[in-house]
């Protein structure tokens, strides 16, 4: 590896696991990632979620609506899987040309996940409607039961629900995605070319003692929530390994400050803000900067089937100062991951 260097050129990144939300909210962080990455897979857990190719579409539209003047950006769009989803759903889906997967939570795990699956069998007949079709299915890793420690939750889901949906579908397209555990790394490693996997920069950058730095840390709190060093240093090494199984999904997740630093705060990160700079510095930290293009601008595309990038963004190395709150919903801000806190990289305008 050659001496960092001061300026970073990168094919424009995309980011293959995001959360816009809706109505204000979307408005308050769309730019964010606009400036940033060319393309996006925009997740389904609305409420009442995208579970079907029309709202998927008029979803699409309201994202488009409110891009800034002059920006081009690409939502790819997902459908909530639910044990009433129908084949010819998929049909639609792949007919589309704009959804791009289906997204798989399992009922209970995360924010709007109510709507989600408690039971795979129920999806079968839709599951291999997929696997013909060639249509990615995004999957939350962790089981919901609550007799398993929280910190066990995805590598028990690997062995009860991932290898089992791997042997019955096995040419099924297939995303882990954000990856917390070792576990979650060796299966991905360990598989054909139908099953990737996606990390987050707050995966790649903090370990489970950062929600308790000091006092209780609600704005590193996410799902599947941190785990411990161990962990953080396998993700680190598959995302800077060059195995195109990897690739970058910020699971960017924006809550309003309130609905964070409360008794029972909410699940998520909101790492748009400076999501390509925060991946660098962790590139940068174990001196792999030069495996960042692969990862964050070509990698995804390639597993999607679709076109690369041909435009570019430059990165420079020069500190700032993330923010500490950003315009979100009147009278209740974002408070951005790493708020207050110096960060390395910069995105040049
Ligand atoms: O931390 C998370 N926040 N994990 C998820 O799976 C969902 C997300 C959200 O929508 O807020
Ligand atoms: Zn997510």
């Amino acid at each position: 590896m050659q001496n960092t260097p001061a300026h970073l050129e990168l094919v424009r990144p995309d980011d293959w696991h995001l959360h816009l939300r809706d109505g204000p909210a979307l408005a308050a962080v769309l730019a964010d990632t606009a400036k940033r990455f060319a393309r996006a897979i925009v997740m389904p857990n609305l409420k009442p979620p995208v579970t079907t190719v029309a709202l998927a579409d008029a979803y699409r539209q309201r994202i488009l609506a409110a891009l800034p003047a002059g920006a081009e950006f690409n939502p790819l769009m997902t459908l909530y899987l639910t044990e009433t989803t129908e084949s010819n759903e998929i049909d639609a889906a792949v007919a589309s040309e704009f959804v791009h997967a289906v997204k798989y939570y399992p009922a209970g795990a995360t924010t709007n996940s109510a709507a989600g699956v408690s039971d795979l069998k129920n999806c079968t007949a839709t599951l291999a409607r997929m696997e013909k079709l060639g249509l990615p299915l995004l999957v939350h890793g962790e089981v919901t039961d609550t007799a398993v420690d929280i910190f066990d939750r995805e590598a028990v889901f690997i062995d009860t629900v991932l290898s089992p949906l791997r042997r019955d579908f096995p040419a099924l397209k297939l995303v882990l995605e954000h990856i917390t555990t070792r576990q979650g790394v060796d299966f991905v490693m360990a598989q054909d070319n139908h099953v990737a996997g996606t990390l987050t920069a707050h995966h790649l950058l903090l370990n489970r003692n950062a929600l308790f730095a000091g006092g209780l840390r609600p704005h590193n709190y996410c799902l599947p929530v941190l785990k411990r060093e161990t962990h953080r240093q396998a993700l680190l090494a598959a995302a800077t390994s060059g195995n195109p199984k990897f690739f970058l999904g910020t699971d960017s997740a924006p809550h309003a400050k309130s609905t964070k630093e409360a008794a029972c705060g909410c699940a998520g990160c909101y790492t748009a803000n400076a999501c390509i700079e925060l991946y660098a510095q962790a590139f940068d930290a174990v001196g792999a900067l030069d495996r960042l293009e692969g990862f964050a601008s070509f990698y995804g595309a390639d597993f999607y089937d679709l076109p690369r990038n041909t435009t570019q963004i430059t990165l420079v190395r020069e500190s700032w100062q993330i923010p500490a709150a950003l315009p979100y919903l009147a009278n209740d801000p974002l408070v951005p991951f790493m708020a207050g806190e110096s960060i390395l990289w910069r995105l040049q305008d």
